[in-house]
């Protein structure tokens, strides 16, 4: 009895694994039903948001643009990225309407993991110092203006709360990050302090996050950008909302009539949302345990993770890879989203890159045909589940500003009927940045199904979601531009 025993529990229970795998493609079920709910839930804490500070988990940060760029930028600026896993540094001349972009030049270095969670002046000296020798090293095609001093765009993605165009207090951090002295200091001067440190003059003239940043980059080739969304480590989107319907704004109104919003939908939750056991263990053994639930389903850093917790999960309870369980499907983040998209994206008939993947992510040097399927399968349900519910967001901003196409008939109760009308039949383009959406063709496919399925095929005609490739850290640079000191000089 006690060898057939053993037999057992060394053997891969099938039935059992498929059992496992049911049951969460379940959990992560996204029906037309439940992801109009969705869109609903998103509206209404959209307004919410707007109302007052704190009136509903997601932020509705006011971002103080209320311009948006214009071609008419000239000068030479930077901008600084940070906020997922690279840090940019860059440098644009801007040459007028009909110049536009003359030059420009960057320069990306993965952050040590060690600063992420480190000291706050750690943190704003390791940018400083990095901005320090890119400075060093302007050449040839770029120049200052006569009387221009060099400024920058700061594009810092995390939850702000923004006082002006170039000042803010961080209210949390996200995406990995945690550095507690950070919190509740302005980063812009954290970062001028630095700066002065590492003896670089310049101006913070713009802080911006990186939607904001796409927003306006898109916006400086096509006036049809109304929205920008981020699918990258983190998830995020901004939007172009009516002044007047931002009961939370006390300032005059501008004279757009307009100003851009900073939703921080990672921090978007609802009780429809599709989250099952895995998810709560993810967010459990998170640095920000309850907060960013709807990033955690969503965001390229951590799809990978909620496919790992799934193989681990039929690793230990149905011996999916024999008796014991692989040491390093428990370390967290191991998996990658990249390496996600590359098992989804996998033809060959042998499902070669699951192969791969198993031997060089997890050492794992056999498997059968039957089990990649099912790893492709979990990988499916993971990704078709964040893509859908991205959509849903989507969705949600263009119902609140009327381009949904059908608002007249499902938008009950809610004010925009009028505006709904008029708007309707405009082209509107939603800027996509960020790697996942970039590089992960499936969830893009899966994306544009959901927003099809929710507006119906006519009123997405009239919706492009356009990849907007680094439009952020050009869009800081034309916003540092357009808040220069020295066009106000001018003016
Ligand atoms: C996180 C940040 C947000 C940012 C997004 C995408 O959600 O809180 O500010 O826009 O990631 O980078």
């Amino acid at each position: 009895a006690f060898f057939v025993n053993r037999r057992l529990r060394q053997r891969t229970s099938w039935k059992r694994a498929q059992c496992i795998v049911d049951e969460f493609r379940g959990g992560c079920s996204t029906p037309l039903s439940r992801l109009r709910q969705i869109v609903d839930n998103m509206v209404v804490e959209m307004h919410a948001g707007l109302a007052i500070d704190g009136g509903s988990k997601l932020k509705m940060v006011l971002s103080y643009v209320d311009n948006l760029p214009t071609g008419n930028e000239e000068g030479l600026f930077y901008a600084l990225d940070l906020g997922g896993t690279n840090f940019r540094v860059l440098r644009v001349q801007l040459g007028g309407k009909e110049k536009r972009i003359m030059n420009q030049e960057y320069k990306e270095v993965s952050i040590p993991p060690k600063v992420m969670v480190g000291s706050n002046e750690d943190l704003f000296d390791f940018i400083a110092t990095e901005l320090a020798s890119f400075v060093a090293s302007e050449g040839e095609g770029f120049y200052l203006l006569p009387g221009q001093q060099r400024e920058l765009g700061f594009t810092f993605s995390f939850p702000v709360k923004q006082t002006s165009i170039n000042s803010g207090t961080l209210m949390k951090w996200t995406k990995g990050f945690a550095i507690a002295e950070t919190v509740g200091k302005d980063v812009v001067e954290e970062l001028q302090g630095a700066m002065h440190r590492s003896n670089v003059d310049m101006r913070v003239a713009a802080l911006v996050n990186d939607t904001v940043g796409t927003l306006a980059g898109g916006r400086y080739e096509d006036d049809d950008v109304m929205v920008a969304v981020i699918l990258g480590t983190g998830s995020n989107a901004c939007y172009v909302e009516r002044a007047d319907a931002i009961p939370k704004w006390r300032g005059p109104l501008p004279a757009s009539g307009s100003m851009v919003i900073n939703m921080e939908w990672g921090s978007f939750t609802s009780a429809h949302l599709p989250k099952t056991e895995v998810d709560d263990a993810l967010d459990a053994d998170s640095v920000n345990p309850c907060d960013q639930i709807f990033e955690k389903m969503i965001s390229g850093m951590y799809l990978g993770d909620i496919v790992r917790r799934v193989l681990w999960k039929l690793a230990a309870e149905a011996a999916f890879f024999g008796g014991k369980v692989p040491s390093r499907l428990e370390v967290p983040f191991i998996l990658r989203t990249p390496d996600v998209s590359a098992i989804h994206a996998d033809q060959s008939p042998d499902l070669k890159e699951v192969i791969r993947v198993l031997r060089v992510v997890f050492g794992i040097q056999s498997s059968t045909l039957q089990m990649r399927k099912m790893i492709v399968d979990v990988c499916d349900i993971v990704a078709e589940r964040g893509a859908r519910l991205a959509g849903a967001g989507i969705v949600g901003i263009l119902k609140k500003i009327g381009r949904d196409g059908g608002s007249l008939a499902n938008n009950g109760g809610l004010e925009n009927h009028s505006y709904a009308a008029a708007e309707e039949r405009k082209k509107t383009v939603v800027a996509m940045d960020g790697g996942l959406y970039e590089h992960y063709p499936k969830f893009r496919e899966y994306l544009k199904q959901s927003v099809v399925e929710l507006i119906g095929k006519e009123a997405a005609e009239h919706i492009e979601l356009r990849l907007s490739k680094d439009g952020s850290g050009i869009g800081a640079t034309l916003l540092a531009a357009s808040h220069s000191s020295f066009v106000a000089e001018q003016e």
